[in-house]
């Protein structure tokens, strides 16, 4: 498998704090490390004070991540180019909901809906779920958050122009790019562990027990003669879309490892949220 060259190392998801508390905290955590060489006494109360700073830091740091102003973000790609994989690593640090087109409509096929035998038999065909089924799911679904990570939404302009007429504006659009030849050796492999959720393949993701192993699953689309009708329609609508997030896209290398495609999204999501962090505080903005 390819590498990722320049993959950044990871970085802690940084509280939403303004500029002068933090400084403030460090300063003080600063000062307390070179004072406390002077005895066994003072380092034991230092060692006190610092927990104690610590513990006070952490609760601003949760008190602020509370009310941060959450992040919005769209996850595009051919399919089996590693959307489901990296909204897992996500949501994992980053705490945003999960809304995957995909599994919506899955969701409505399962229930056994007149709308989700309708989408089936677009999928089965490898084509866009007609926009009469799909766009008020993903409205009611984006509704009750404040934040998110919209994974495989929008798939054509008219999905982007809804969007935009309900008021879903994202802070980030990331694309991922994946050559071909590997997008069909993933989904051949893929397979999903219906207790959990979680996306394996039988090469690159081994389950992690003979348990889990057993139980796996493989999607009903998942043949290489669907994945390539899916590619078609991917390839048909891509630009479409692309364009109407061109000033808010980041272009992610999607052939190497999931941790160092994860790498690459990371950076982006940090300096998103320092970018946001600092617009906030900039007091010619709050003005
Ligand atoms: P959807 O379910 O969204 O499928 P997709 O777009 O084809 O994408 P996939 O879910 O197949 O792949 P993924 O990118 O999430 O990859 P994953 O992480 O699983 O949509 C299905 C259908 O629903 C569509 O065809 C359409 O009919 C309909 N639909 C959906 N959205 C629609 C919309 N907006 N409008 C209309 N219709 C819509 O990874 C794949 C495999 O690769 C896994 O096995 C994983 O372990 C492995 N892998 C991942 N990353 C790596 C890596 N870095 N290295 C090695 N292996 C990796």
């Amino acid at each position: 498998m390819a590498s990722c060259v320049n993959s950044p190392a990871m970085t802690l998801y940084p509280p939403r704090v303004s500029p002068s508390k933090s400084i403030c905290c460090s300063t003080s955590l600063n000062k307390s490390v070179s004072r406390s060489s002077f005895s066994s006494t003072r380092n034991a109360v230092l060692s006190l004070r610092r927990k104690q700073t610590a513990t006070k830091f952490q609760v601003m740091a949760a008190v602020a991540a509370e009310e941060a102003e959450p992040l919005r973000i769209i996850i595009s790609g051919a399919p089996a180019s590693g959307k489901g994989t990296q909204c897992e690593l996500i949501t994992k640090k980053y705490g945003l909901v999960h809304i995957s087109a995909g599994d919506l409509l899955r969701a409505e096929i399962d229930s056994g809906s007149e709308n989700g035998r309708l989408a089936k038999e677009f999928m089965e065909k490898g084509e866009l779920v007609p926009d009469e089924i799909l766009v008020t799911m993903v409205k009611e679904a984006l509704s009750k958050q404040k934040g998110w990570l919209l994974d495989g939404y929008p798939r054509s302009s008219s999905q982007a122009k809804s969007l935009e007429r309900f008021g879903f504006e994202p802070d980030l659009f990331i694309l991922l790019e994946v050559p071909e030849d590997i997008l069909v050796e993933r989904v051949i492999g893929r397979r999903l562990d219906p207790v959990t959720g979680k996306i394996y393949h039988l090469k690159y993701s081994l389950p992690e027990t003979e348990e889990i192993a057993a139980r796996l699953t493989q999607r009903f689309d998942d043949t290489e003669e669907k994945v390539k009708l899916r590619l078609k329609t991917h390839n048909r609508n891509v630009r479409d879309v692309l364009s109407m997030y061109r000033d808010i896209t980041v272009k992610i290398k999607g052939d190497c490892s999931k941790e160092e495609v994860f790498g690459q999204i990371d950076k982006a999501l940090t300096k998103l949220v320092q970018q946001k962090n600092t617009s906030s505080t900039s007091p010619s903005l709050a003005s």
